[in-house]
């Protein structure tokens, strides 16, 4: 259908624009039948803007215009005018259309949700049609966020001297941490390319071909557990220099975040940034993504308790672990039942309980007690600062374990008491460094890199991976906004000795090390420079600037958390024909 083409788009007049005559195109958001007028809302991705008919002057438009429902796309011309009841809330309130002509150019069925800023609809009615939830302002905003992010980006590297450079999708599996996602080879029957975690290998070997800064903004894919922080594929800003150390990728990202901070936000970010160790990050906060906008901090009583009358806490110290407390300012008026609800969030954790212990009007309050002497209480007093109105929460486990508990617990207390509510506006960025380089997994009883398998240790723990490799640290780094994890990164072994004695401490033997990673092994023989990089998470670093804490928000088509795309209905059965040419059978 012939339709006439906008003058101008409905997020766009102004006063100043009043006496002209203008054709806008859009979705009609509502339609208003007054009697004496007729009022339709225009919307297009730039805002809305109201229509006018008058049916006592306008007898054909306004019966044509009984016709128009919500969703209808229309073009419509006419006048612009100043409103007699201007509406503040909106950029074009000041002013009206007042239609000479208008013609409907496509239809719409009664949409399944009605399409505003604020809707209740459950969010899998919302995926399915996913285009109707995107033609809210609402859902719109994250998207010219990501827009901006993504100039941001393209100008603060170039500028710096970084090349984009694109790597390969179809790739070979090296399952980094998570699983691979596969993509069967037709013409080689049986065998796989996979899908990247992340371009990891690919950017230290352009380092090695003497690229010297690489960026890339670019997909990754991960068949791990999701969560509202994490989906299949997701979007990094990934980056690799030679010939620096971590100071430099620290600097180039700060740089980064405080341009894009201004640039989308006008807000000053100084740099540089807060740092601290992980140790310190776990023993304060609980966590290796501190959120560091208010206190809570947790204090360690170990020692204080370690001949203590609690048997549960003397066996833990004694046994090698620790005991942990958090103070919960201001909550000692906490329910029983409420205590419960902790408890039980702490168990998700893996504790096997929580002791507490109030004081409210100078008298403690608590079910060990009991346990403890005189000198005990007074010294957890004054090692926690309680004061009057407190609770205290304990976590008496092995050491991350019981960091990891109270950490939870941490930012449950400032989401129930407020505190969380009160800091939202704010913004604050660290580093966590000095990363173990190993962690002991206990269900395949060996190491796993804690960042990955390239990933250098601290020169002067080098010696420690032949005597205590749970002892050596990484040179590893992670930057973090408001207690989300938005990048990570480390300097990269560029050794080969070094990194086939890394791949052994792994559990991979010299053939496993060859079959996955002989390139790398191969390519490190041939002149590799030092090198490193980080990885920045496109999409939670848009969350944060925009305040969402649901991933799905920043994402055009994202998939539920079990991995379904609602729209078109992903992943998908596939014909007999195409899993023959594949070489390939179901086993029900
Ligand atoms: P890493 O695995 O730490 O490092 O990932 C870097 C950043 O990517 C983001 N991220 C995710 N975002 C959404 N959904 C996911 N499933 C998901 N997984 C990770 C996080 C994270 O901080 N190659 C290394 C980087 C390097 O060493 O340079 C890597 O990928 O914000
Ligand atoms: P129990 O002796 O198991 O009945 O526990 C006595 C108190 O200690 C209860 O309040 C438990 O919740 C608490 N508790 C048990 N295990 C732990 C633990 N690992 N850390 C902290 N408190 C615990």
């Amino acid at each position: 259908m012939k339709f006439q083409k906008r003058t101008n788009t409905c997020g766009e007049l102004r006063k100043e624009d009043a006496g002209k005559k203008v054709i806008l195109n859009g979705w009609v958001a509502t339609v208003r039948d007054l009697g004496g007028l007729i009022f339709i809302d225009l919307r297009d991705r730039y805002g809305i803007t109201q229509l006018v008919i008058h049916p006592d002057t306008q007898s054909e438009l306004a019966e044509r215009s009984k016709e128009i429902k919500s969703e209808f796309v229309i073009w419509a011309k006419g006048d612009v005018r100043m409103r007699e009841n201007p509406n503040p809330n909106i950029p074009t309130g000041l002013i009206e259309v007042h239609l000479e002509d208008f013609g409907i150019i496509n239809k719409a069925e009664l949409p399944p949700f009605e399409i505003i800023d604020e809707i209740g609809t459950n969010e899998e009615i919302k995926l399915k049609y996913r285009y109707l939830d995107l033609r809210r302002h609402s859902m719109q905003r994250y998207f010219i966020v990501r827009n901006q992010v993504y100039q941001v980006v393209h100008k603060y590297f170039n500028e710096n001297n970084f090349l984009e450079v694109e790597t390969p999708f179809l790739m070979k599996s090296t399952p980094e941490g998570a699983r691979d996602y596969l993509v069967p080879s037709r013409i080689y029957k049986g065998r796989f390319y996979a899908l990247p975690q992340s371009p990891q290998l690919y950017k230290q070997i352009l380092m090695m071909s003497g690229f010297d800064r690489y960026v890339q903004i670019v997909k990754c894919f991960r068949d791990e557990d999701l969560r509202s922080d994490r989906q299949p594929e997701f979007t990094q800003i990934d980056l690799e220099m030679s010939f620096i150390e971590r100071e430099d990728i620290i600097a180039i990202t700060e740089g980064f975040y405080s341009r894009l901070w201004k640039e989308v936000l006008a807000i000053d970010v100084p740099a540089p940034f807060l740092r601290m160790s992980y140790n310190d990050a776990m023993n304060s906060y609980g966590s290796d993504k501190p959120d560091l906008r208010f206190g809570l901090e947790l204090t360690d009583v170990s020692d204080i308790v370690k001949n203590s009358g609690f048997k549960v806490f003397s066996d833990t110290v004694n046994g090698g672990g620790v005991v942990k407390v958090l103070n919960a300012k201001d909550c000692a008026e906490f329910s029983r039942k409420k205590i419960d609800e902790l408890t039980e969030l702490a168990k998700k954790y893996g504790a096997k309980g929580i002791a507490w212990l109030k004081l409210i009007d100078g008298e403690i309050n608590s079910p060990i007690v009991k346990f403890l002497n005189e000198n005990e209480i007074s010294e957890i007093k004054k090692i926690t600062n309680l004061e009057n109105g407190d609770l205290l929460l304990f976590s008496s486990d092995k050491w991350s374990r019981a960091c990891t508990i109270l950490g939870a617990l941490r930012l449950e207390i400032a989401k129930q008491t407020g505190i969380m509510d009160s800091v939202k506006d704010k913004y604050s960025f660290s580093w966590v460094l000095d990363f173990p380089l190993l962690d002991f997994d206990e269900e395949s009883g060996r190491y796993v890199a804690m960042h990955h398998p390239f990933t250098s240790p601290m020169d002067e723990d080098i010696h420690l991976l032949d005597t205590e490799p749970a002892k050596a640290r990484a040179k590893a780094y992670d930057i973090v906004i408001n207690g989300a994890e938005v990048g990570g990164g480390s300097i990269r072994i560029h050794s080969r000795e070094i990194q086939e004695k890394m791949f052994k401490l792994l559990g991979m033997s010299n053939e496993e090390a060859e079959l996955k990673f002989g390139f790398l092994l191969e390519a490190l023989k041939y002149g590799a420079p030092p090198h490193g990089g980080i990885a920045l998470g496109l999409d939670r670093t848009i969350m944060t600037l925009t305040g969402t804490e649901n991933i799905r928000d920043v994402i055009a088509f994202p998939k539920t958390t079990s991995g379904l795309s609602l729209m078109d209905g992903a992943p998908s059965n596939v014909d007999e024909l195409q899993l023959k040419e594949l070489g390939l059978r179901i086993v029900e």
